[in-house]
């Protein structure tokens, strides 16, 4: 699915979010700065639009995904920056226990086919004391939460057809939303996976959460 819609993804997301999927990866990559990580594992990395924001020499991205990577290996090179990309499945990393100071994932966790098993898997790639960050969907709350609930049911379907030709990927979206964990629930997750501290940061009304864990 992420293939046949790889060379949209990019466009889509600045059309659906109205623009505001550069400030929510703004805000991870700031909380990555944060943390003075030597080394960055960006899970799910896509077309690597948050590797990017995090920065060159730091971070490497990684995905399953062939189409996704090709085109951020494109965007790497168009813009002269220098970031290793690699092919792996997130519930089966390439890296060793404990290599990463921070791991990043966002809108990644969502697809996962066993999210525990996920959240597991990114915290073993952590060194003790190391901080996952995990940026998701999440389900607006407050007086705009109507409003947004309908963007998110009705606006990604009808756009993302005619703008990918894939409604099948773009009626996914919320429904993934809606079926994925809440804040709770996600925080019981990341605690479950072995992470202390966590806590969870909603953005935007709550259309996205930043959720993060350190590793004992
Ligand atoms: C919605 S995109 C997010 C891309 C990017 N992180 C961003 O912020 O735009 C989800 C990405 O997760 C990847 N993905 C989903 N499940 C995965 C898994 N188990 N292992 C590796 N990549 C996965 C997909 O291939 C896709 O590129």
């Amino acid at each position: 699915m992420f293939g046949r819609i790889a060379h949209r993804y990019d466009l889509l997301n600045r059309v659906l979010s109205l623009g505001c999927d550069v400030s929510w990866r703004r805000a991870v990559s700031q909380r990555v700065a944060a943390a003075r990580p030597a080394l960055v594992l960006d899970v799910c990395t896509g077309t690597g639009d948050l590797a990017l924001a995090i920065g060159d020499g730091l971070v490497v991205g990684a995905d399953f995904c062939l189409p996704m990577l090709d085109l951020a290996k494109k965007k790497i090179a168009d813009r002269g920056r220098r970031l290793p990309l690699c092919a792996a499945d997130a519930l089966h990393l390439p890296f060793s226990d404990g290599s990463a100071d921070v791991v990043t994932v966002a809108f990644g966790a969502r697809n996962f086919s066993d999210l525990g098993a996920g959240l597991a898997e990114l915290a073993r790639a952590l060194r003790p004391g190391g901080l996952l960050l995990v940026l998701e969907f999440s389900r607006p709350r407050g007086p705009l939460a109507p409003i947004l609930g309908w963007w998110a049911r009705n606006v990604p379907p009808r756009i993302g057809r005619m703008m990918s030709g894939d409604s099948e990927a773009y009626s996914y979206l919320p429904a993934s939303v809606s079926t994925f964990a809440d804040s709770a629930e996600m925080c019981r997750n990341l605690t479950a996976a072995g992470l202390d501290h966590v806590r969870a940061r909603p953005m935007t009304g709550g259309v996205v959460t930043l959720y993060e864990g350190v590793r004992p």
